[in-house]
Parts: structure tokens; sequence; C-alpha cells
């Protein structure tokens, strides 16, 4: 075992200067005695005032460049992006047999079959603990300690940036729109907010673990994705008062047609650890054929916890503990079966909007009871500034198709004012 690594870091934002941070205080953190020294550093601008000092260490404008270089012996890119200079750099590093750490989730997502198969082809370890749940060990959980059972379903809350603002939107009874410019002014969320609202990054993620889970290949467009964007106020409160909370919950479930993986607002009952795992926190329950239900919870982002992730792999790297990348080699990842969600089953909360007239709850409870969908809560209360009555109800697990086709019979409704709402309630 050699006494030194040579590592080379490529991105010095919040991940790369945190890591530049950690490796400066604990240059011997790796269990096993080698020591980790920086040999090499790659950003867009090479003035840039940092948080970490980089003054003497070795730039490389090109960060493929970094990669390539024979004064590196472990590459770690923290770039960000699917494709273009983050990729080019991992792709290079690997065809020189280097080993690879990256906390980039798009990359992985989108291109970790090929990546896992170039890896793997080259002897090089390719690994990101950091891509999921940032400093909290979601991956490892997966691809190591879970490989004695058979990992039935994961579900959890993914994207800090949305759990805070749904966390925010019911604290203050603020709209979203409102929240999400005091997250913007905060820094949980991006001046383009699109990946976290939009509820792609928890796609991202979700893949990555549905992958390791299964042991299918990475399959990032088969995630059937919804974000928190219109997510109301109204639905957070009226949720409650049923004795839920909205969360934005990614989940993957195996069964024997295939596996599901999405992201979708979803309710999880007040007392349920998901509902109160609160602020800007990760959570995530993992179910094993025998080993039964773990649950983790912690920090998803940050310069500390997630180059602490970062720091975990590369340990890994220099005293060569060394996996398939994903649950099983490249060559036998399964390809990716999704199930049509249209024969999911499930339960879901229906909220119409409706003007205050008689006869209009008998013509809901009929048109549902006709599309053979089954009520197991209902709830009429007029709520300040809605316009006309909401009618809240919670259905029986009824199959997804059939819920759709009640939604679209109710929306013909003459007494309705705006569109049903139906949020699904979680699985969990
Ligand atoms: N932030 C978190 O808490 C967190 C948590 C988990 C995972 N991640 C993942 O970690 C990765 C990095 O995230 P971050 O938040 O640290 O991003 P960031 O703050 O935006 O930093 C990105 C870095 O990449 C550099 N860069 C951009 N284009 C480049 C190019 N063409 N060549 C060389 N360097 C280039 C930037 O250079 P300049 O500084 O010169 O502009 C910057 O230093 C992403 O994949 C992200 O998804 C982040």
């Amino acid at each position: 075992m050699r006494d030194e690594w040579r590592v080379g870091v490529a991105g010095l934002g919040t991940v790369g200067a945190g890591l530049l941070n950690f490796l400066s205080e604990r240059p011997g953190f790796a269990p096993a005695g080698p020591r980790a020294r920086v040999t090499g550093v790659s950003a867009r601008s090479r003035t840039r005032p940092r948080p970490a000092d980089i003054s003497n260490l070795p730039w490389f404008d090109d960060p493929v460049a970094l990669a390539a270089s024979p004064e590196v012996d472990v590459f770690v890119e923290l770039i960000g992006g699917s494709d273009g200079p983050a990729k080019a750099a991992v792709e290079t590093a690997l065809k020189h047999g280097k080993p690879v750490v990256t906390a980039n989730k798009a990359l992985i997502a989108e291109h970790g079959a090929e990546l896992a198969a170039l890896a793997e082809a080259q002897g090089a370890p390719l690994l990101f603990e950091a891509a999921v749940m940032g400093g909290t060990p979601a991956v490892k959980m997966l691809r190591e300690a879970m490989v004695g059972d058979e990992v039935v379903a994961v579900a959890g809350i993914l994207n800090g940036t949305c759990n805070f603002i749904l966390s925010e939107m019911e604290a203050s009874g603020r709209a979203f729109a409102d929240v999400l410019a005091e997250a913007q002014r905060l820094g949980y969320a991006e001046a383009d907010p699109t990946m976290d609202v939009g509820g792609f990054d928890a796609a991202h993620k979700i893949t990555i673990l549905a992958a390791l889970a299964f042991g299918c290949a990475p399959t990032y467009g088969a995630a059937e994705v919804e974000g928190v964007d219109k997510v109301e106020l109204l639905d957070i409160r009226l949720a409650k008062d049923l004795g839920y909370r909205i969360k934005l919950v990614a989940s993957a479930a195996r069964s024997d047609g295939g596996v599901s993986v999405r992201v979708h607002p979803a309710l999880a009952p007040l007392e349920h650890p998901l509902a109160r795992a609160g602020g800007a926190l990760n959570a995530l329950f993992i179910e094993g054929k025998r080993i039964g239900r773990i649950y983790i919870q912690g920090p998803g982002a940050g310069a500390g916890p997630t180059a602490a992730a970062v720091a975990a792999d590369i340990a890994d790297v220099m005293t060569g503990a060394v996996r398939p990348v994903f649950q099983k080699p490249a060559g036998d990842l399964q390809p990716f079966t999704p199930v049509d969600a249209a024969h999911t089953v499930g339960r879901a909360y229906l909220r119409l909007l409706v003007r205050d007239q008689p006869g209009v709850i008998a013509a809901v409870s009929e048109t549902l009871a006709e599309a053979g969908v089954s009520i197991d809560s209902f709830l009429q209360k007029p709520v300040e500034g809605a316009d006309g009555v909401p009618i809240v109800l919670t259905t029986h697990a009824v199959a997804e198709q059939v819920l759709a086709e009640a939604v679209r019979r109710m929306a013909a409704l003459p007494a309705l004012i705006a569109p049903p709402r139906l949020i699904r309630i979680a699985r969990i």
C-alpha cells in the first residue's frame, strides 16, 4: 500500500472548497494510514476569491488535463452537470485507469451505466457517495450494507430545497413564490431553481438509489417527475386538518412487473418520520425483504457534510475497498423495466373548489362511486381567502387509472370552480 495518494480536485465551489479545507485539516484521515495530498486543482476562474487557500496548489485551466496529469492518482470531480467538462474529465481519468470520486448526481443518473462499464473495464473505482443525500450515507448503505438482503422499496425526501420550501410554507403561511424567493436569498435555492423545485434533482438521486437497490441500469428518463412548484398553501392547510403533511417524496419500488421510480408531492401522516423531517433535512426509508425497514435522516447538502462524504470515498480508494460501481458488475445490470403507472394502486387526496350550492356533495360522491373510487374521509371546510368552498376527501386504495378517470369526470361537474387537485398519499 502506498503512503500517499495525490489528489486532483476539479471544481472549487461549495463542495470543492469544502474538500480542500477538509484535506488540509485532516490529511491523514483515512483509517489505514495513507495520506491524501492535493497536487492539482481546476475551476473556471483562477482569480475568484474562495473560502479555501489554493495559492500553493498547481492550477489547471482544463479539468480534462488535470484528470490526465501524471501528478494525479485519484481524480475528484466537483464541477457538476450531466455532460460537458465534468463528463469529459471523468472519462479521461477512467481511461487512464485512475479512481474517480464525484458528487455529481446528474452525471451518474444519466450516464452511470456507461461510466460503470468503463470504470470496471479499466479496473478503476468510480465512487459517488456525496451524489445522494450529501453527508448522509445512503449510497454505501445500499451498495454495501444491504447486499445480504433484497431491497423491495426505497422512499424518502431527497431534496433539501423543496423540503425547506414546504416546511416554510406551512410554518409561515406564505405562498410558494414568496418562500422560494426567501430560499434564494438564504442560499438554499439556486438562482435558477428549476432542477430543485421541478423535482429533477430528486429524480436524479432516486434513479441512482433504484440502480443500487435493484441492480438495474440507472435510467433517468424512466422516472415519473412532478415538483413542488404547484403545491398550494390551501392544500398544505387542508392536508394538515386531515392529519397529513405534504412532502416531496422520491420513491422506487420493485414488483413482478418491473421497477417504478417516481418523484411527486405526497401526503405523509403527521406522526410519520418523513413528515417530521423538516427544514432542509433529507430522509430515507429502505425496505429489505429480511431486514425490514431502515430509516436514515441527515443533511443532504452543504460544504461540510458533502465534503465529508467525498472524503469517505477517497478513503475507500486509498484503502483499496473496491466494489462494482452499482450493486453488481456493470455487465450484469438488468435493463430497466418500468412499471405502468396506470396499474399502480394507492390512496389519494382530492381537493375540489365548488360553488356553495345544494346537491354538490351528492354529485361529487356519485361521480366517485360511478368511477369505482371509494372514499375514506371527507371534509368540507370554508377557508379564508379561498374562492368557493373546498371539499377535500381521501380515497381508499385504488388503481391510478381509475382515479384518473374519476378526476376527469369530476372536472366536468358544473359546480366546480377550479380543476380538481389530486395528491397521492405516500406509500411509506
Ligand atoms: N452544494 C452541495 O451542497 C452539494 C451536495 C451534494 C452534491 N453536490 C454536487 O457537487 C457538485 C458541485 O456542487 P457545488 O455546489 O460545489 O457547485 P458550485 O458551487 O457551483 O461549484 C462548481 C465549480 O465548478 C467549477 N467549474 C464550472 N465549470 C467549469 C469548467 N468548465 N472547468 C472547470 N471548473 C468548472 C466552478 O468554477 P468557478 O468557481 O471558477 O466558477 C466551481 O468552482 C455538483 O455535481 C453538485 O450536484 C453539491
